[in-house]
């Protein structure tokens, strides 16, 4: 029992009637209709700019805006003034590396399990600034081990910044852990929370994290907004400046504003910030927790049959922490079988997915792996109908009846 029903679930979102099986959400997921409608309403009632005008529609504007960041904060157990809307993940890992006063003694420890966003921008700081990037690979079954981590930290690690769910194989950070490791060095603890907080539930308030980030679109939002957490207590600048951003300015200076605004430079993507709003409620509304299970639940099926399959090499642990499962075919291109699968209306994907390092390197697919990922409204049947075409795609591309 996943604790709601998910056929019900299934009519929110107008693209399930048209047959088609998704199982990329860990790329993007599908909106349901009130997330648009959220959205629309904002458009054609109360378009106006936010934080600037004092008529009554730019307060409404402001309000809803406003009202989303309560939400947000609510979600991941933070403070509203410590979260900052930004475009995606990946920015808000870029703002944070570029907004540290790095000194060249510091050092970064990240994994080997990082998705590119959260390696390229401290790659980036760490060659612009002079400190040293290190990185700690995972256990045979891509688990993070905490004594591996901690063997890379000392006292001059300044930030220590870790995928809380990894994009290829599904696994669970330890966070508490690593938070445990992090404040007993004075470092600074980095969440990408892209893969974990659509999918289950997060509580700043159960460990000490500086920064968490995660994106809209991987959870029933829209593409263009994400979610910055900055522990009130942590310096960053800024990485853009601009409109929005300062109580006073002269030709030759200006004085910044406090935060959140600080961090908000320009025109917000406003409708896309109502749109999160609207996915955080219809998340809630049927509970992180039950969406986990379920997701957990499927990928044990998943995992299960597929291991059994000829020619298949299931990746990760044996036990399914998420609904993330990521396989490769002997001796077969991984964007073939996404191919024969697409052309049977079954969207899974192939290829490195932004962690070259991991697929590549450390777990040796050259050719790519492919990679189912479920969400709250993929269903069993669904996962029957992908089995056996699975089979069917695998047999044919390996020549054998
Ligand atoms: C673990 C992880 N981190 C970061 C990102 C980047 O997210 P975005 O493209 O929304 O910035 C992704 C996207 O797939 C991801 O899986």
């Amino acid at each position: 029992m996943t604790g709601y029903d998910v056929h019900e679930v299934r009519k929110d979102f107008p693209l399930l009637s048209k047959g088609l099986i998704y199982f990329d959400n860990a790329a993007t997921s599908l909106t349901p209709r009130k997330v648009v409608d959220a959205m629309v309403n904002y458009l054609l009632e109360c378009r106006a700019n936010v934080g600037r005008g004092s008529y009554p529609l730019a307060r409404i504007a402001t309000e809803m805006y406003e009202d989303v960041r309560e939400k947000a904060a609510k979600f991941i157990g933070a403070k509203p003034k410590e979260v900052a809307f930004v475009k995606n993940t990946t920015e808000a890992i870029n703002l944070v590396s570029a907004g540290i006063k790095w000194r060249k003694e510091d050092n970064v420890v990240i994994t080997a399990l990082e998705h590119h966003s959260n390696m390229l921008p401290w790659l980036r700081s760490s060659k612009l600034h002079g400190f040293e990037l290190r990185t700690v690979k995972p256990n045979r079954d891509g688990l993070l081990m905490v004594e591996d981590l901690e063997k890379a930290v000392d006292n001059n690690t300044r930030v220590i910044s870790v995928a809380h769910v990894s994009n290829v194989l599904g696994t669970i950070t330890p966070l508490k852990d690593i938070a445990e490791v992090a404040c007993s060095h004075g470092a600074l603890l980095f969440v990408d929370a892209a893969q974990s907080a659509p999918h289950m539930p997060i509580d700043l308030r159960s460990f000490k994290c500086d920064f968490l980030a995660f994106s809209a679109h991987k959870m029933c939002g829209p593409p263009g907004v994400g979610v910055l957490y900055i522990n009130e207590g942590v310096e960053v600048e800024p990485l853009n400046v601009g409109g929005g951003t300062v109580s006073d300015a002269s030709l030759s200076g200006y004085r910044l504003v406090g935060r959140p605004a600080v961090f908000e430079a320009g025109t917000p993507p406003i409708s896309d910030v109502i749109g999160l709003g609207a996915a955080i409620d219809y998340l809630t509304s049927i509970g992180l927790e039950n969406i986990a299970r379920h997701e957990v639940e499927l990928a044990r099926k998943i995992r299960k049959s597929i291991s059994a399959l000829p020619f298949i090499k299931v990746l990760g642990p044996e036990d399914p922490q998420t609904g993330i499962i990521s396989f490769s075919v002997e001796g077969v291109k991984a964007e073939d079988v996404a191919l024969a699968m697409g052309n049977l209306n079954i969207c899974v994907r192939a290829g490195f997915h932004c962690a070259i390092p991991l697929v590549r390197d450390i777990l040796g697919e050259g050719l790519g792996v492919v990679r189912a990922s479920l969400y709250l409204y993929n269903t069993a049947e669904e996962v029957d109908v992908f089995l056996e075409a699975l089979e069917n795609v695998v047999r044919t591309l390996k020549g054998v009846s």
